[in-house]
């Protein structure tokens, strides 16, 4: 079989990010330049700061990514890029790089959801296996996916308010952490104890929808009270209670779908799947299940990287999609309907 190679572009939110990967499973080449550093001082990513800095980095970065892949233009088959949902102005970015390279060099391109290179992240890991559930857990997104095939998205559950990675990030500002706030809840969490009661929102019976935003008002309610009454709050007590009731909440809905709709694998996707609480609790409750496969990629292929983009836009190239030069950035793309 000839090889495939696919170019993969990602701008959607705070990480410009170009990669190449042969035949939907191999890197090649997985470049991402972070721009948290800059967004750090204001708690969060400013739109028009991320553009910007997309607009500087995509060149240098595209260009590293094919000098490390040792390729060039004329060995790419396709280009992958993520068309939405995100930043208008980031995807904008990517969108327009990948459109010009196409154009320049005759190459099909494929536009890709962001939520679809989350899960797809897991084939640059081990063969994907149908029927499958995906647990997406990221800065925006919290959603439990049901796969029956290749390219084909069914979302089961999704958040009704806050993402699980958002309720992190806002829970961090209470406590005064740095942006991006999950990574230090998740270490604080591991230096205390869950001894402080919080709400957990299972909502209707056999729902899996999500809702993290009354658990996040309880967080800031129990720090601000504690500060009126002159009571100390241990943080690491608060950040393990907090932990502990995102991480039940996700667990106990995966397990539920998991065995509901009697899937071979289940996949976790996003950067919520660094938290190495929720890895934990994961692999233990899907232990005895022998029958099901959990798959966790390592942490740099759950945060926002371009192999994922390249790894999903590689299915739906040899799907047959083809998008043309009219591709545009687009925010509110449904992942359903791709
Ligand atoms: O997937 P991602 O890189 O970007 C989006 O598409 O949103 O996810 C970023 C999110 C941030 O909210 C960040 O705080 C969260 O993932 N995150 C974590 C951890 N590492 C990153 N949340 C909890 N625990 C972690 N260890
Ligand atoms: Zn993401």
């Amino acid at each position: 079989m000839k090889e495939q190679i696919i170019l993969g572009i990602e701008t959607s939110c705070d990480e410009t990010a170009v990669a190449v990967v042969k035949n939907g499973r191999e890197i090649l080449s997985n470049v991402v330049a972070s721009q948290i550093e800059s967004h750090k001082r204001f708690g969060g990513v400013v739109p028009e700061i991320a553009s910007r800095h997309h607009v500087e980095q995509i060149t240098i970065v595209l260009e590293e990514a094919l000098k490390q892949a040792g390729i060039s233009y004329d060995d790419i088959d396709a280009i992958a890029v993520t068309e939405g949902p995100g930043l208008v102005g980031a995807l904008l970015i990517g969108v327009n790089a990948a459109k010009a390279i196409s154009f320049a060099h005759g190459i099909p391109l494929v536009g890709v959801h962001h939520i679809a290179g989350h899960i797809y992240a897991n084939r640059l890991l081990t063969e994907l296996k149908f029927p499958l559930i995906s647990l997406v857990v990221s800065g925006g997104h919290t959603e439990l996916v049901y796969m029956e095939e290749h390219g084909s998205f069914k979302v089961l559950g999704e958040t009704k308010d806050d993402a699980a990675g958002e309720a992190y990030d806002k829970v961090a500002r209470t406590l005064d952490l740095p942006y991006p706030g999950g990574p230090h809840i998740d270490r604080l969490a591991h230096e205390g104890e869950p001894t402080i009661p919080l709400p957990r929102a299972w909502l209707e019976e056999g729902s899996y929808d999500f809702s993290f935003s009354g658990l996040k008002s309880a967080v800031i309610n129990t720090m601000h009270n504690a500060v009126q009454r002159g009571e100390n709050i241990n943080p690491a007590d608060l950040a393990a209670s907090f932990q502990e009731s995102v991480v039940d909440v996700l667990v106990t809905k995966t397990v539920q779908a998991a065995q509901e709709y009697d899937v071979k694998q289940v996949l976790l996707a996003g950067g919520v799947a660094a938290n190495k609480g929720l890895r934990t609790r994961l692999e233990a409750a899907f232990q005895p299940l022998s029958h099901i496969e959990l798959v966790i990629p390592p942490l740099k292929l759950c945060t926002d990287n371009a192999a994922m983009i390249a790894a999903a836009g590689s299915i739906l190239f040899e799907k047959g999609k083809r998008s043309d030069l009219k591709m545009n950035a687009n925010p509110g793309l449904e992942l359903e309907t791709v």
